[in-house]
């Protein structure tokens, strides 16, 4: 029996297969590169010794789907593959609303199909719109502030709706907040192709000097210096996190909602400064205009995937800033 990865060639999904693989698990990977590289593939393949399936399929596409599962004896899905950039999703909301849905209700349908019932669902900290305060629990108000955030809320809509039709799935909705960090090895970490639109792939650009200067979004926020105070966790416990998931999912029917995040808020100037030291560049900014549509302060209360998932996150910002760097600098050319 294996599980199967959409996605699993982008970042989060490369450093779950690699952890999921360590576990002993069998993978299937399947990922159409729209965001990512193939030799990502090689590359996790390489950092644990082991060998998988691979299918370059998109995820909308219904026998590339059907196919997959006819050909493997799939037992739970864990599914990275969607588009993530809020900006962009502003710009082309229906093709956000394309991929993300359309993905997600035909890989459910499939799994209906098969009698595979064990779903993980990439959700967000995105689903919790502007947060009426914090740290951010599960049961708080959910609301959409753009169309990527209404696409995450949709699917976790279909998925409690099909819970409720059909009370033997079991269903992890994992919100994460701001993953950073890369694999130890260096050999993985965060590469969009194109323009990055998150705070720590803008810094690599400026640290490796394709960038002039950094824009702070705004120092007006009432938070102690001004900037945006985020949760940032490393990816690779972001990683484990799934692999607690889809013990969780094998356990127990239900669909639950998760906050995946360290429970600290660091700000702008702060991640700016610890990777300064611990890299020893120095990163040149500026204080732009706020961001529409940005938060003063986002940051998780961890507890109910601490008590119910038996997950924490154990690796802290310098290692974070100082393995995002290690990555980055691997790939300038
Ligand atoms: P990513 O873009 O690096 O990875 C997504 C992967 O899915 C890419 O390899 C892409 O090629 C693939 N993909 C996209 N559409 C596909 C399709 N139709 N068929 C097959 N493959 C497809 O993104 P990521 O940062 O690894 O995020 C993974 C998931 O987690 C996404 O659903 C994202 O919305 C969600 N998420 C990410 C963050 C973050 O900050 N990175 C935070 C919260 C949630
Ligand atoms: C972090 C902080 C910015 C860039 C987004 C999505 C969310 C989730 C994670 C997918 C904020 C500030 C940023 C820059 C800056 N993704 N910033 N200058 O906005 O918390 O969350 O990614 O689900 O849904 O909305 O992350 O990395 O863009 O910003 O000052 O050039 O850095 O204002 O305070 P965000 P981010």
């Amino acid at each position: 029996m294996a599980v199967l990865v959409t996605g699993g060639a982008g970042y989060i999904g490369s450093h779950t297969c690699v952890e999921l693989l360590a576990r002993g698990e069998q993978i299937i990977v399947a990922d159409n590169f729209y965001n990512s590289k193939p030799r990502v593939i090689d590359m996790v393949k390489e950092i644990t010794g082991k060998d998988f399936k691979f299918y370059k399929a998109d995820i909308c596409d219904r026998s590339s789907v059907e196919n997959i599962f006819r050909e493997n004896d799939i037992e739970a899905v864990i599914h990275f593959a969607g588009y993530k950039a809020v900006g962009e999703s502003v710009k082309e909301p229906l093709m956000y609303y394309k991929n993300n849905i359309y993905s997600s209700v035909i890989l459910l349908e499939t799994m209906k199909k098969s009698r595979c019932k064990q779903f993980v669902f990439s959700s967000s900290a995105t689903v919790y719109g502007i947060p009426k305060s914090v740290p951010i629990t599960e049961d708080f108000p959910l609301g959409s502030i753009n169309p990527y955030g209404s696409t995450k809320l949709i699917v976790e809509n279909i998925c409690r709706d099909l819970y409720d039709s059909e009370p033997d799935f079991r269903i992890a909705l994992l919100r994460y907040f701001n993953p950073i960090g890369a694999h130890e090895s260096g050999k993985i970490g965060d590469d969009p192709n194109g323009v990055p639109n998150n705070l720590m792939p803008i810094i690599m650009r400026v640290a490796s000097g394709k960038l002039d200067k950094l824009s702070v979004y705004g120092n007006d926020y009432p938070t102690p210096d001004g900037t945006g105070i985020r949760d940032y966790l490393h990816v690779t416990d972001l990683a484990l996190g799934h692999v607690r998931a889809i013990e969780k999912v094998r356990k127990e029917v239900g669909c639950k909602a998760f906050n995946l995040g360290t429970g600290k808020g660091y700000s702008v100037l702060e991640i700016i400064n610890a990777f300064e030291e611990v890299n020893g560049l120095k990163i040149p900014d500026f204080i732009a205009p706020r961001r529409h549509g940005d938060a003063a302060e986002c940051y998780s209360d961890p507890s109910l995937a601490k008590n119910e998932l038996n997950w924490e996150t154990k690796i802290g910002l310098n290692e974070m800033c100082r393995s995002s760097w290690n990555f980055a600098k691997s790939q300038i050319n």
